[in-house]
Order: structure tokens, then sequence, then C-alpha cells
């Protein structure tokens, strides 16, 4: 899998440093709040566990399953949903978990809906990485690990076509590797 990178962008060891600062942020925000953490998968479970491991707060976990990308290196422009009811949320501080930010399209559609059909207190936006490109909507991430190019990368629970979801570092993909 190694081979199919052009470059490392983020070893492990970047990450956990960067993990223990955000997580040290948000404890800090949520500090006497009762938290509840949505996790959009499958994209955010390597950061999902590695992060709240280090948030020493009582909270509560939930997953939401959804799917903007079929297969390619593009967004399908449509987000499907894969349950049918939205976690239950009302009143509470919620802070929804993914491993990036690109279109925005995503978690436009998670917030809209979490917002439209529950009544969460809070909700905030965390992201391992965020692409600096031109959004198709309006949104920003309260919480961001890194900032990176308009560049498809993998790794670290971000897949093409499903793989590479478990190497333990962020990279980018090399141009042969990648039939768009
Ligand atoms: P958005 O809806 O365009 O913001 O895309 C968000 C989703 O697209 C993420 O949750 C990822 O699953 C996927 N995605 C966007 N950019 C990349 C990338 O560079 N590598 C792998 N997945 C990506
Ligand atoms: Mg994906």
């Amino acid at each position: 899998m190694r081979d199919d990178l052009e470059t490392i962008l983020f070893h492990e060891q970047t990450i956990h440093s960067r993990l223990d600062e955000l997580a040290a942020q948000i404890t800090e925000d949520y500090r006497g709040k009762e938290l509840t953490v949505i996790a959009v998968l499958n994209g955010s479970l390597m950061f999902m566990a590695d992060l709240l491991r280090r948030i020493p707060l009582p909270l509560k976990l939930d997953c939401l399953r959804v799917a903007s990308y079929h297969g390619g290196i593009a967004s399908s422009g449509t987000v499907t949903f894969h349950q049918l009811a939205m976690p239950d949320i009302d009143n509470r501080d919620v802070l929804i978990l993914d491993d990036i930010l690109d279109s925005g399209r995503t978690l436009d559609a998670i917030c809209g809906r979490l917002r439209s059909e529950r009544n969460p207190r809070s909700l905030r936006i965390c992201v391992l990485l965020e692409k600096k490109v031109a959004r198709s909507k309006e949104l920003t991430a309260d919480y961001v690990g890194f900032e990176i190019g308009n560049e498809f990368v993998v790794g670290y629970g971000l897949d093409y076509g499903e793989h590479y979801r478990n190497l333990p570092f962020i990279g980018v993909l090399r141009e042969g590797v990648v039939d768009a």
C-alpha cells in the first residue's frame, strides 16, 4: 500500500501530536457540559477512536453513516443517509466528527438534517483535514487538525474505493493508481 503513495503528508506521530492539541482544546471548551459526539462513518473511525481517548470528559457517542462518493475521487454531489432516524440530540451540546471537509456538501447535509429534525443546544464541527478549496457550501469547521491543498489523500480512515483506510499515516496517492 505504501508504494501506491506519492508522498506522506502526515506521519503517525505528527497526527497523534496534533490530536493531543485538538483534544486539549475540546476538553477546555466543553468542560462542565455534557458532550454528545456524532462520528460520521466510515472515514472518521480512526480519528474518532484516537481523539476521544484523549478527551477526559463524560460524553455520549453516536454514529451516522453517509456516502457522498461512489468509488472515485470526485464527490457525486448527492449525500445518502444510511439510517432513517437522526440520533436523539435534543438540548445537547453536539460535536460532529468527520475525516475531511472538502466541498462541504456532506457536513452541510448532516447539519441541515440534525437542525431540522432535532433541537440541539449547540452544534459544532471537528474535522481532521480541511481542503483549502472553493466550497460549494458556506460551512466552516470549528476544529481542524490540518489544512491541505486540493489533492486526494488516503490513510488513517480516508479511502480510495474503500481501500487504504488502515494506513496509520496520511498520504497522497500516485497518479497512476487513481483511475479517474
Ligand atoms: P464533501 O462533502 O465534498 O465535503 O466531502 C466529504 C467526504 O468526501 C469526506 O467525508 C470523505 O469521505 C470524502 N473525501 C473528500 N476528499 C477526500 C480525499 O482527499 N480523500 C479521501 N476522501 C475524501
Ligand atoms: Mg470516503
